[in-house]
């Protein structure tokens, strides 16, 4: 069997033919791998299929496909398949893309246990379903973990790789690998938590923003368009830009960022939104990380950390007024039929991919 270290790449079955099983196929034949396509509806395959060579050649005309290989070999690379033990058959990862169903993905990973040998990887793309929950009584648990992507995964390279209790190390070694292999940029949580690391992070910041939001008042003099920074900018002053890019990184990148503000936002390994240095370089407000070092920043500011956090308020509804508050004010900038989200979308791919460029030519 081929590893992922090995000049050689062998097969990767990729089970789940929608949004994010397309996207790592594109990855995964980008380094040469082999890739069989599984969809429990046959129509999605070959759609998949289609889009696919489409993407993939759009991508070569414009200089961005990614590897060594040109755009024809790597769909040669890519086939369709209809039987999930073909599909997996001889692979040496399986990368599981299904809807965020627990059910659905505990009967799923119990098929794949059953036709699995005892080498293959068997890594979910959950957003944020516990391991434990997902491989639970699996005989094959030592070689299950969740590799959660971010969306668009062949944009954005950070995969977070999560591994169940029982997970042997030498799987998250694979798997890390493997990733590095196809030019992502994995991270390793030491033990699984609900929400990973990217969602706690990324749920904090909207919810804290949502709360900003609803505590904005209402006789603002600033109407609620172009940004919800805008909303909350009564409530917060000079920060209401900042809280702005939160959100739009956040929620849905569909909205412009100020790219001095984007910037803050992210870290090098790829969150969402992206740009050159986090939270953790940046700090905010104030002096910044690199002054000082970690524990210094954490004497300087921990207690004041604490203060905030404690302070935060309850889980929001995520619904009702509020809601479409956020909606209308989103809407104003990208109306969310098909046609204007398409178009957005295309628009932060390309941008998401010259951003990558740029950074690959900065001294790291
Ligand atoms: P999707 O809905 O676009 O695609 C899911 C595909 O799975 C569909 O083609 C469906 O026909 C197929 N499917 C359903 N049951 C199946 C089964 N039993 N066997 C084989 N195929 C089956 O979903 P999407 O967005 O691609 O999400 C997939 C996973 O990736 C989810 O767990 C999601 O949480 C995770 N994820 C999604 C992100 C996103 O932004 N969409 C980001 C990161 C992770």
């Amino acid at each position: 069997m081929a590893s992922p270290g090995s000049s050689a790449p062998g097969g990767v079955a990729v089970v789940g033919s929608g949004l994010i099983g397309r996207s790592w196929a594109m990855l995964f034949a980008s380094a040469g791998f082999r890739v069989k396509l599984f969809d429990i509806e046959p129509r999605q395959v070959t759609d998949a299929l289609v889009s696919l060579r489409k993407e993939m050649k759009m991508l070569e005309l414009s200089g961005y496909l990614k590897g060594e290989l040109g755009a024809e070999e790597q769909l040669s690379l890519i086939s369709g398949c209809s039987d999930l033990r073909e599909a997996v058959e001889g692979a040496l990862h399986v990368q599981e893309c299904v809807p965020e169903n627990l059910e659905l993905k505990r009967k799923l990973f119990a098929q794949l246990d059953k036709i699995a040998d005892d080498h293959v990887i068997l890594s979910s793309s959950s957003s944020c379903l516990l391991p434990s929950k997902l491989f639970a009584g699996l005989a094959h648990v030592k070689q299950c973990l969740v590799a959660h992507p971010v969306n668009p995964p062949y944009y954005v390279p950070l995969v977070e790789l999560v591994p169940h209790p029982e997970t042997a190390p030498a799987t998250v070694d694979r798997t890390y690998a493997l990733m590095r292999r196809v030019g992502q940029s994995p991270v390793r949580l030491l033990r699984e938590i609900d929400g990973f690391a990217l969602n706690r992070l990324q749920y904090a910041v909207i919810a804290e923003a949502w709360r900003l939001v609803e505590m904005a008042s209402p006789s603002s003099r600033w109407p609620p368009a172009w940004h919800l920074g805008i909303v909350v900018q009564p409530l917060i002053s000079g920060a209401e830009v900042k809280m702005a890019a939160c959100f739009s990184s956040s929620l849905s990148c569909e909205q412009r960022v100020p790219p001095k503000v984007a910037a803050r936002w992210g870290n090098s390994s790829g969150l969402k939104g992206s740009p050159f240095s986090g939270h953790r370089e940046s700090g905010a407000p104030g002096p910044d990380l690199l002054r000082g070092g970690m524990l210094s920043y954490c004497d300087r500011y921990g207690e004041g950390m604490k203060r905030v956090l404690k302070t935060f308020g309850p889980v929001p509804e995520f619904s009702g007024a509020t809601a479409e508050k956020v909606h209308q004010a989103m809407c104003v900038k990208v109306p969310d039929d098909a046609e204007h989200l398409a178009a957005r979308r295309a628009w932060r791919d390309g941008c998401l991919m010259r951003l990558a460029q740029l950074k690959h030519q900065l001294p790291q």
